[in-house]
């Protein structure tokens, strides 16, 4: 069986929580395409051109505590910006998306740009003092030395750049639907994400 959960969002609105459980829930494959924007930072940070680092990416480059640093997040969407990044990118996660078995993936364009014919499409979003409080506590939690006002204007500031960009920006499919979690702890939020892709799945049977 093919079927893809697409679900984007802006940074920190609990689209990686969903989509984690999601895939749990129904077996499906789970890709965060935003540890490929991060890995392709972290070797353009050491010193790589940045449409090199992302041809040459492979699935050894997606780990390590470091690439959820903020310094990494906003190089990341420096890096997102650039065509020829996006470009050398689509390959792996289109294939990804159309595995067989199933596969969530959550990002910035997923609905939209690549891969429009997602069986479902989630639009997560929080409002900017919710999302800074969740990511805030997240960050504090493994150590990162911050506070809740710059965790704030970093997510504002990479939000402006993707929502901007000219290439593949970060906006709502015309038949997602949206998610609001500003009001919601994650089993609610979940549970609203899982009835959607039940009834998804209903439909085709
Ligand atoms: O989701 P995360 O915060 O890890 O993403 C880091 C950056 O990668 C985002 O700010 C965005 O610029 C970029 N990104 C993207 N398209 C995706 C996923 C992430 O442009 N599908």
């Amino acid at each position: 069986m093919r079927f893809t959960v697409a679900i984007d969002g802006p940074a920190a609105a609990g689209k990686g929580t969903i989509a984690r459980a999601v895939a749990a829930r129904f077996g499906f494959a789970h890709l965060d395409t935003g540890l490929l924007y991060r890995a392709v930072a972290r070797k353009v940070l050491a010193g790589m051109p940045p449409a090199e680092a992302a041809r040459g990416l492979t699935e050894a480059d997606l780990s390590g505590e470091d690439l959820r640093a903020p310094e990494v997040g906003q190089a990341a969407s420096r890096v997102a910006a650039l065509p020829e990044v996006r470009a050398a990118l689509v390959g792996f996660q289109r294939a990804f998306a159309r595995r067989e078995g199933g596969a969530v993936l959550d990002g910035r364009d997923i609905g939209t740009v690549i891969c429009p014919e997602a069986e479902v499409k989630l639009y997560v979003v929080a409002s900017d003092a919710r999302r800074a409080e969740r990511r805030f506590r997240e960050l504090a939690a493994r150590g990162v030395d911050t506070t809740e006002a710059a965790v704030l204007a970093d997510l504002r500031e990479r939000d402006r750049r993707d929502s901007e960009r000219a290439t593949a920006p970060l906006r709502p499919a015309a038949d997602a639907v949206v998610l609001d979690t500003t009001d919601l702890g994650i089993e609610d939020a979940v549970a609203r994400a899982v009835a959607v892709v039940e009834a998804a799945l209903a439909a085709r049977r």
